[in-house]
């Protein structure tokens, strides 16, 4: 990695110790039809006024900004719960139609998905991760506080029946909540060809409720793994994935290749250093990090008439802003005052 000696003002989203962003995380909403224990409050929260959230052509036009001027390669959509956006399908059409063409991927509950996984395949959606932290229905009801776990499986059937493969899951482990359930939400991601993955806590839920004493560590998910199956190093480079994996010994996936295990320790195990991300909200803000606490305005700049030059300007600078780490270690470290939900998983 080259250390830029001062801001480019053309190409790519390089930050100040050499990081390039090629990976844009896009929120489309930030409502959701689950209500994470872990997340958000049972009433919901304050959503956004939909005034304030960017219409489909306007996160359209600036996706196709970072694409086009900006070297994204990589987009993810994500939420609140990206499925309940209306103009979805369409979204993911004109994004496929960019050049050069992004991988396009989606992080969601999986409530709707057995419905609307074709359509999202057939507009050029590449593949979806599904977030499940449980396969026990009264607990999922618990941690949701909605029975929705029949439509979650069947999403996630619907996923493969639609070809968005790799399907990953997601699974957050909680203390006294579902922590004995790491090997059996193991067995059952490999009896179904999924690949899944843990990921720590982080402090970024609604109620400020995180507490790093309480939270499942990346080493205590993997001896609760190791107590049922073998796990041996994975020889595939990770580069700015998240996801640190382990190879499954005696396991396959559904294209026959061995089958992987992740552990995304963004806490103890930090992956700073090789990210490569970027991220716009639902309302057009740009955040250089999850933990940011600054943003920068696009919407209202995209409003008042900026050419596509100039957006790609002003993201340029925000990124150049980007923090080294996420600080959660630092005496001095602040929760971000938007939570997940509104900043896009
Ligand atoms: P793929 O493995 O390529 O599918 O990507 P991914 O791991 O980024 O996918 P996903 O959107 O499912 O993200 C999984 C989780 O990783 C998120 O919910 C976050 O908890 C965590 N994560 C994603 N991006 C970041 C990041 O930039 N920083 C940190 N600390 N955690 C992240
Ligand atoms: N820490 C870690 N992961 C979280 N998610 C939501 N809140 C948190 C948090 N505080 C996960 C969800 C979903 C993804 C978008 O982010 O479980 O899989
Ligand atoms: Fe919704 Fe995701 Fe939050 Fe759960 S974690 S309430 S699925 S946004």
């Amino acid at each position: 990695m080259t250390i830029p000696a001062s801001r480019p003002d053309v190409g790519g989203l390089i930050d100040r110790y050499g990081r390039a962003a090629t990976d844009l995380r896009v929120s489309l909403t930030d409502r959701c039809n689950l209500r994470c224990t872990y997340c958000m409050p049972a009433e919901g929260l304050p959503w956004l006024p939909s005034s304030e959230v960017l219409t489909d052509d306007e996160i359209v036009r600036l996706v196709g900004v970072a694409v086009r001027l900006l070297g994204v390669h990589e987009v993810r959509f994500t939420g609140g719960e990206p499925l309940i956006r209306p103009g979805l399908v369409g979204i993911v059409a004109a994004v496929a139609a960019l050049s050069p063409r992004p991988v396009l991927s989606l992080t969601t509950n999986g409530i709707g998905l057995d419905r609307l996984a074709a359509p999202l395949r057939a507009a050029g959606l590449d593949r979806v991760n599904v977030s499940l932290d449980t396969l026990d229905p009264t607990r999922f009801t618990e941690l949701t506080r909605r029975p929705r776990l029949p439509a979650v499986l069947a999403g996630l059937q619907g996923a493969v029946a639609a070809g968005l493969t790799p399907v990953k899951i997601n699974s957050v482990l909680m203390r006294g909540v579902n922590d004995g359930e790491a090997p059996a939400l193991l067995r059952f991601a490999l009896d179904h060809g999924y690949q899944l993955r843990f990921i720590e806590q982080m402090p970024l839920d609604a109620q400020h409720g995180w507490d790093r004493s309480t939270m499942i560590t990346a080493e205590e998910i993997l001896a609760a793994l190791q107590s049922e199956f073998a796990l041996l190093p994975d020889p595939v480079e990770r580069g700015g994935a998240p996801a640190e994996t382990w190879l499954v010994d005696g396991w396959t996936d559904a294209a026959g290749r061995p089958a992987r295990v992740g552990v995304i320790g963004s806490v103890t195990r930090p992956f700073c250093g090789d990210c490569d991300r970027t991220r716009l909200t639902a309302d057009g803000q740009v955040r250089a990090c999850l933990f940011a606490t600054e943003e920068s305005d696009l919407r209202t700049a995209l409003r008042s008439g900026a050419d596509d030059e100039e957006l790609a300007r002003r993201w340029r600078i925000a990124m150049w802003g980007k923090r080294a780490g996420h600080g959660i270690d630092d005496p001095s470290f602040l929760q971000p005052v938007r939570p997940m939900s509104a900043i896009g998983g």
